[in-house]
């Protein structure tokens, strides 16, 4: 491998950057907002798939992290992180095999169901093996992707609370369709109006089951709104670490049009690879460096913030000049905050991480590519 440089523009490009006095004030202002309401903080590693990042986390106060995979688990359980929160339904024979393995090592594992045949292959599975599984019941607040239909909701916590090898641990609720909405009052009421739902739910099995303590939820878009909830008991947000343009473009509670309380800590290095037309450059990073959707990724390098970012195949981007302004020449090394960081940072092996324009570490992405 190539030796890593001092400075963070000698890096080469494409690659992904973390500020990581950006990182250490995002991290430090989540913490303080949930220790300020009394809420646990359980970060989702799914955004950063860095053990190390998630490990700075627990040092700051989380009291777990989440996981959307069990391959992702696996990973962090082996890096010694505890605490683990999966949040998406485990339902085959090998995933539950490997889940078992986890368990085994490490009994702070969780995960969430949302099924009755679920809870039966999971029980099943865990009683063969004579282990003991806490689980969450996952409730669709709206979203449609996983969770219990609130009507069906306490014939699933019956299923759990008959099977002998799980303990019915808590709620969980993830309102993924109102995180981006751009105006912060109409996200408050459509977040609030949700969770509200899961609440009710949650203080119903509260009161039968003694074992039932946790109510996990929020994303970065509703940290705010979500924590004044008081039923809520453990946030379970991801992307505020870093940071990306989707989020950065929408209203927050001190700023309608931009989302002033966390600063972007990653981004993307990219050298001008090509100079031969008058109104644009092509950089060399392109879909296999960039997720395409999300917020349009921008260029923070002083003296081209005007530039557009665009698409322009596989391997390539195109930053077009919007007023007749200056382009970058052959070779510059631009910085862009990336579209949507979460599968943007699934496309690299490492995070470069920087302190100023000093390279001072290079930490692994090693939960890459476990989508499993
Ligand atoms: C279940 C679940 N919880 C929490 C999060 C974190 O959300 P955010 O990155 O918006 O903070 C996600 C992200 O997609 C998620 O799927």
């Amino acid at each position: 491998m190539a030796k890593t440089r001092d400075y963070k523009y000698e890096l080469d490009t494409p690659c992904l950057t973390i500020d990581i006095d950006i990182l250490e004030k995002n991290i430090a202002i989540m913490q303080a907002a949930a220790d300020a309401a009394g809420k646990n903080l359980r970060p989702h590693a799914k955004t950063h798939k860095c053990s190390q990042l998630a490990k700075k986390q627990l040092e700051a106060g989380a009291i777990g992290v989440c996981a959307a995979k069990v391959s992702e688990a696996e990973v962090l359980a082996d890096a010694g992180v505890q605490g683990i929160l999966i949040t998406g339904p485990v339902v085959t024979a090998q995933k539950i095999e490997r889940l078992a393995t986890i368990l085994k090592k490490d009994s702070t594992i969780r995960v969430v169901v949302d099924h009755p045949e679920n809870v039966h292959r999971l029980d099943d599975a865990m009683r063969g093996r004579r282990l003991s599984l806490d689980v969450l019941l996952d409730t669709d607040v709206g979203l449609g992707r996983t969770g219990v239909l609130p009507e069906s909701a306490l014939e699933l916590r019956d299923h759990i609370t008959h099977a002998s090898s799980l303990r019915l641990k808590g709620v969980q609720a993830y309102a993924g369709f109102v995180q981006h909405i751009p105006s912060y009052p109409e996200r408050k009421k459509a977040s609030l109006e949700c969770m509200q739902r899961a609440a009710a739910l949650f203080r119903n099995l509260k009161e039968k089951e003694r074992t039932c303590t946790i109510f996990s939820g929020a994303g970065t878009g509703t940290y705010d709104i979500d924590i004044q909830i008081p039923e809520l008991t453990e946030l379970q947000v991801g992307s505020y670490a870093v940071m990306d343009a989707e989020y950065l473009n929408i209203g927050v509670k001190d700023d309608p049009a931009r989302f002033v309380d966390f600063q972007p800590a990653l981004t993307l290095l990219t050298t001008v690879a090509s100079v031969n037309h008058p109104e644009f450059v092509t950089v060399d990073a392109g879909l296999k460096s960039l997720y395409r959707h999300g917020g349009s990724p921008f260029v923070t390098t002083p003296g081209f913030t005007d530039l557009r970012y665009e698409w322009f195949g596989d391997e390539y981007g195109k930053l077009i000049c919007k007023d007749g302004g200056d382009l970058p020449p052959l070779g510059t090394v631009l910085e862009l905050v990336t579209s949507h960081c979460d599968p943007t940072i699934n496309l690299f092996d490492c995070f470069y991480i920087t302190r100023g324009e000093k390279v001072v570490d290079r930490w692994p992405i090693d939960l890459r590519g476990k989508s499993q």
